[in-house]
């Protein structure tokens, strides 16, 4: 044979690539955490071929058993990656075809293009049943702390101005809303995994007579009745990274929600509300200011967030002047989605571990909660029950807030006889609107932060997370 290069694709080479290129190219340095779905591929893949023909029984038994071991060697950390082999898929080829001849055939019918789309695809079936129970374990530590304080109430704020009383648990819930669709949210793109692309070939099948159904059963992408799930267009199977940008999405958007409970955990903390405590071993000192506690946990929380939106970008941008069908830009999906992973993970460990320490200044609240101002629409509630249009109510009440500036006392602390000469429709009763315990019992409608709504959240709650 004519000299020609070392790469299992070097036939039509005379000369191997340069140091440079091979530094350049490489990407087993990252791609190398996908061995054990690299070898599950290759197992359902030679298992297909003993069975359609291509290969004899012994012949895959010989492939596994060298999977196998390799697989032993490299979760021992034994196995030596090389470089110049390029990536995941030709480390593991090259290192078993040296131990067992056989695997000489392994490659037959199969590409590389749809080896690393197996491979992802397999990948982010676990990732996303990972984070689902890392979500939940956040969750989880959620419902324990409104449990805890289950009888607190606190102001609600909107354009972060006190506006109603809700229950503390109520503000927890809401978060335990956005975490729950989290949490659904990687299901779906864990459906949309499903998907088995394995023998599309490197873009338009291939002349051998292979059984894409064998091999989709073989690694478990099957739908409920146990129906093998296979890609249904040879070329889209190979460009298509939808996928990437579904769980880079999912990532962010789960980012945003860390973002804006972080937040509020900071703001709750700061000397101006003291609402809270936050655990001493999720945050840090200062360097110079002795009495500083910084919240830094919540702060990492809400940075790590601008990281997922950029991996998110970057997939975007990476994918979308690319013609069909694979193109080597798309290695370069890989480190965003892999980062993104590991962020969200111990973002979400974090999250359960904040939440898991934290105190609440019960008497903190019921002072902020004590506000009448947060009352005020109540008020104009109880006008409307004796007849007063609600645009008069508003206007009302509004001229009633504004005398008790006025008077410089407190909403509830006027006259009967100052609030009657802004409106006639006011009787002695009026002040009974200021029971904070009434008012708030007075919101029982379905989503309202009711106390039986909130009883009724807390079973709800704990069915879906148990
Ligand atoms: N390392 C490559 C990637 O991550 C695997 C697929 C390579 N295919 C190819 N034709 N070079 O995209």
């Amino acid at each position: 044979m004519a000299k020609s290069s070392h790469a299992t694709w070097g036939g039509r080479f005379t000369a191997g690539p340069a140091e440079l290129m091979l530094q350049f190219s490489e990407s087993v340095s990252f791609d190398r955490r996908l061995a054990a779905f690299d070898i599950a591929g290759s197992k359902a893949h030679s298992a297909m071929l003993a069975h359609v023909g291509l290969i004899t029984g012994a012949e895959r038994n010989a492939i596994h058993a060298g999977l196998d071991a390799l697989l032993a060697e490299i979760e021992a950390g034994k196995f030596v990656w090389e470089t110049r082999l390029e990536d995941v898929h030709m480390n593991i080829e090259q290192a078993l075809t040296k131990r067992v001849p056989a695997a000489a055939k392994l490659h037959t019918a199969r590409s590389r293009n749809e080896q690393i789309a197996v491979d992802m695809r397999l990948f982010f079936k676990h990732a996303c049943a990972v984070l689902g129970e890392k979500i939940r374990g956040a969750e989880r530590a959620l419902l324990a702390l409104a449990d805890a304080n289950r009888a607190v109430l606190i102001p609600g704020y909107t354009h972060l101005q006190r506006a109603q009383p809700v229950f503390f648990a109520h503000h927890l819930f809401a978060w335990l809303e956005m975490l729950e669709r989290d949490r659904q949210r990687f299901a779906a793109v864990a459906a949309s995994a499903n998907w088995c692309p394995l023998g599309v070939g490197a873009i338009a099948g291939t002349t051998l007579p292979i059984d894409r159904e064998f091999t989709a059963k073989a690694l478990g992408f099957v739908d409920a009745k146990g129906r093998p799930r296979v890609t249904q267009n040879s070329m889209d199977t190979v460009a298509d990274r939808d996928l990437f940008i579904e769980f880079a999405a999912a990532c962010a958007l789960f980012g945003v929600h860390l973002s804006r409970i972080a937040e509020d955990l900071i703001l709750w903390s700061s000397t101006e509300f003291k609402f809270i405590e936050l655990p001493d071993a999720f945050c840090t000192g200062s360097s110079l200011m002795p009495q500083k506690k910084n919240p830094d946990s919540c702060e990492l929380l809400r940075g790590k967030s601008a990281r997922l939106q950029g991996n998110l970008q970057t997939l975007l941008v990476l994918t979308k002047g690319l013609p069909l069908t694979y193109n080597r830009d798309l290695q370069e999906d890989k480190p965003p989605i892999f980062d993104s992973f590991d962020q969200t993970s111990i973002c979400a460990d974090v999250l359960a571990g904040t939440l898991g320490g934290l105190t609440v200044h019960a008497a903190n609240c019921a002072a902020a909660v004590a506000d009448p101002a947060l009352l005020a629409t109540d008020l104009a509630d109880y006008l409307v029950l004796q007849g007063v249009p609600f645009r008069d109510a508003h206007h009302a009440v509004g001229a009633v807030v504004r005398l008790a500036e006025n008077h410089k006392v407190a909403l509830n602390h006027l006259s009967t006889a100052d609030v009657q000469t802004v409106h006639p429709a006011f009787k002695a009763d009026w002040v009974d609107v200021f029971d904070l315990k009434r008012a708030i019992a007075k919101r029982e409608g379905t989503g309202m932060p009711g106390p039986k709504q909130l009883a009724r959240q807390f079973t709800r709650w704990k069915k879906v997370l148990q």
